[in-house]
């Protein structure tokens, strides 16, 4: 009996051993009707892929935007309308805040379209179709091409089919690959450039919790933000206008007001930006166990800066708002993220798969040909990445954090060229460039914050290693004692580059003397150090990648014919992707279980005068005390915030439309639960969720607290 039971484990578990749960992925919505259909409706979905994704009528595709660079927006009304996070609307919300018209503090709301806002560089991107050209791109592609070579007919091959794909048209494409170059994809997009902020709530409301309740469950925050996409008269992309109209969509999302259930069926379609969830091992290893930590450590010590500064003085708590929210946002993901993987055992979990892709392979001759070797030639390449990753990790989290470097760095090559030919007659354009510059980086910048971490960074950056650090470094070092405060002190008070007044001295200056000016404390440590960067690091790290991607390339090959039952998908890469899951409550850690929603009463029971993150404004509060929630109210009579569900999400996915059996909107998405977030490297099913807000909520905010109904009007709500 004993036997019979081990054997069955023994058996049910390396069944398992490499399987893609219900839930875990991100798929191509071409995709959908040949992999992932039967089995979404047989979770309920209602609909049929081709609802979802269609070239040949308006589909949910024309109605999800790639908002910005980094985060998703839907369309949610027949004028151009969208939603998105306020996370993710924040950024342009700062820019038109200041201490006297507090947009961020106060929240902002266009009562007509005239008075909606416009901002500059903010873009809305829809995809118009997408393609497999992998076949097309193999063609470029020969036998025993190098790395740098195959890239080389990659970029070639893409040049010609984007060429192709874009002609006579003012749309935008790009080829992706897919699967570490095994596939490639084509991406055709028209991309908006007159995007309108039309509504945001106070921060008291769109970034409730702030940065205490982040990657956290349970969650209040209404974390939304209201934009109008508009085109020519034409319905086409246009640089702003006043002349430019609201756009008319193929598609808008309907909302439902019917309220959500556990266990329904939920999807999120938009544009998650990456993960590396083939990493093995070892790269996983070194991401949580020696990189998080570094980057964890250096972060913190950034912001401890930063919030000092802040709470000193309210213009520099409006000008960092945005810059301490992007720092302390992965902080605390690269925590959870480490946690979760030691938690689940993760490293061993992979290396278990490990051995069974090599246990298969190795008994067979076949197989053992093409990927005999693979296993120890990665542990190789891992051990000779290492110090090159450690270093760019110092790097790019202390070094690329003092501003007045990156600064200083800008001039190199107009030092460069004034010092060897003080004639050049490209002087006066870098000149130029440099001085339209310098007023919009000197009113972002407080150098007290910028002097402290400076001093800060330099005292960390012996952990990169001597070998990636310049003699002027140490010079420093020995010269100063090591008190790197004072250093920081002198280098900020005799350089070009930490004042407006000396840096338009120095362009100002003959180019003759430019040479000897560029003696500059500020320049010669950024130089020092990024030439280091430049000639070192650079290009070790970049050789053993190029070797870790072309492993990666035949081990992902490798995985689908060693474990052929195996359902695979293929990585993020901020292309549009639809994942599927239920609505679910789940288990955080021993006796602790989480139920799937939360309502406003627990707002008011977070509310805390003595924690800024818990501040509730007292209309908010009112409407909780009256129970006014209108139709918004859930059918328990409650006001539902936020819900969680089992869709595989990761950064990118922020404002992503979350929708129900119908395809109509149920949520916005916007974060995941903290025993979850490691899922870009491994998907938990019992652990991993993404958190929304209710759309019932933003509604009732819009309608009931903020007095825009108007703009529910413009919706189309299904009861
Ligand atoms: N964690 C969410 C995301 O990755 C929300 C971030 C909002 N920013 C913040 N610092 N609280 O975007
Ligand atoms: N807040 C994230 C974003 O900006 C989404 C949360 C996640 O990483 O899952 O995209």
């Amino acid at each position: 009996m004993k036997i019979k039971a081990l054997i069955l484990i023994l058996f049910l578990f390396t069944q398992n051993i490499n399987r893609v749960f219900a839930d875990e992925g991100m798929w191509l919505p071409l995709l959908l009707e040949t992999l992932n259909q039967d089995e979404m409706q047989s979770m309920g979905f209602k609909l049929t892929a081709e609802d979802i994704y269609s070239i040949n009528h308006g589909s949910m595709k024309d109605a999800v935007v790639l908002f910005g660079g980094g985060c998703t927006a839907e369309i949610v009304s027949d004028q151009g309308l969208i939603l998105t996070n306020h996370h993710c609307g924040y950024g342009s919300i700062a820019r038109h805040s200041s201490v006297d018209n507090d947009l961020l503090t106060d929240g902002f709301w266009a009562m007509s379209q005239e008075q909606e806002l416009n901002n500059d560089g903010l873009t809305a991107t829809i995809l118009v179709r997408m393609e497999d050209v992998t076949a097309q791109v193999m063609k470029f592609i020969k036998d025993g091409m190098t790395e740098a070579e195959r890239q080389a007919a990659i970029d070639e091959a893409s040049k010609q089919i984007v060429a192709d794909a874009v002609k006579g048209s003012h749309y935008e494409a790009k080829v992706k690959a897919f699967y570490y170059g095994n596939e490639f994809y084509l991406f055709v997009y028209e991309v908006f450039e007159d995007i309108r902020l039309v509504g945001a709530p106070p921060s008291s409301i769109g970034k409730f919790g702030g940065d205490t309740d982040n990657w956290v469950w349970p969650r209040h925050t209404g974390d939304f933000s209201v934009f109008r996409i508009y085109a020519n008269k034409d319905n086409e992309p246009a640089k702003y206008s006043k002349d430019n109209v609201p756009y008319k969509p193929k598609y808008f999302f309907p909302i439902s007001m019917q309220g959500i259930q556990e266990d329904d069926f939920t999807f999120v379609f938009g544009y998650p930006g990456t993960t590396q969830h083939y990493t093995l091992s070892d790269g996983v290893q070194q991401i949580t166990e020696e990189e998080n930590p570094v980057a964890v450590s250096l972060r913190r010590t950034r912001m401890d800066i930063m919030e000092k500064y802040m709470t000193m003085d309210d213009a520099t708590r409006i000008q960092y708002a945005s810059k301490i929210a992007g720092v302390a946002n992965y902080w605390k993901k690269m925590m959870g993220e480490s946690l979760g993987i030691r938690q689940w055992n993760g490293i061993e979990r992979k290396t278990k798969q490990e051995e069974e892709f090599d246990k298969r392979v190795q008994t067979n001759p076949e197989l053992k040909a093409k990927y005999g070797n693979l296993m120890a030639e990665f542990e190789k390449v891992y051990t000779e990445i290492r110090p090159f990753n450690a270093a760019f990790n110092y790097f790019f989290e202390g070094v690329w954090s003092i501003e007045a470097v990156k600064y200083a760095w800008n001039f190199n090559k107009y030092i460069a060229v004034c010092s060897q030919d003080p004639k050049s007659t490209e002087i006066p354009r870098l000149q130029e460039d440099l001085k339209k510059g310098i007023e919009g980086h000197f009113k972002s910048i407080n150098y007290d914050i910028d002097r402290e971490t400076c001093a800060a960074m330099l005292s960390e950056l012996g952990g990169m290693g001597k070998d990636f650090l310049p003699p002027y470094y140490q010079t420093l070092k020995e010269e100063y004692k090591g008190d790197w405060n004072a250093c920081a002190n002198n280098i900020y008070e005799n350089s070009y580059f930490t004042s407006k007044e000396n840096c338009t001295e120095f362009l100002d200056m003959k180019a003759k003397k430019v040479k000897k000016a560029a003696d500059d404390p500020m320049f010669k440590l950024a130089s020092g150090i990024i030439n280091l960067y430049i000639t070192k690091i650079q290009p070790g790290q970049a050789k053993y990648e190029s070797r870790l991607d072309s492993l990666y390339r035949i081990y992902v090959q490798g995985l689908a014919e060693v474990f052929p039952e195996e359902r695979m998908w293929p990585d993020a890469n901020s292309t549009l992707r639809v994942a599927y899951g239920k609505v679910k409550g789940y288990d955080a850690t021993d006796a602790v279980h989480y139920t799937w929603y939360t309502t406003l009463a627990g707002v008011i029971e977070k509310e805390d005068p003595a924690i800024e993150d818990y501040y509730v404004d007292e209309k908010l509060e009112e409407l909780y005390n009256t129970k006014d929630y209108g139709k918004y109210a859930d059918s328990d009579g409650t006001m539902h915030v936020g819900f969680i569900a089992t869709n595989h999400t990761t950064g990118g996915n922020s404002g992503s439309p979350v929708l129900n059996a119908n395809g109509e909107l149920i949520g916005i998405n916007f974060d995941r639960v903290w025993q979850g977030t490691m899922s870009d490297l491994m998907f938990d099913p019992n652990k991993c969720r993404n958190i929304s807000v209710d759309i019932r909520y933003v509604l009732f905010i819009i309608d009931k607290y903020a007095g825009a109904g108007h703009l529910v009007e413009e919706m189309k709500l299904i009861r």
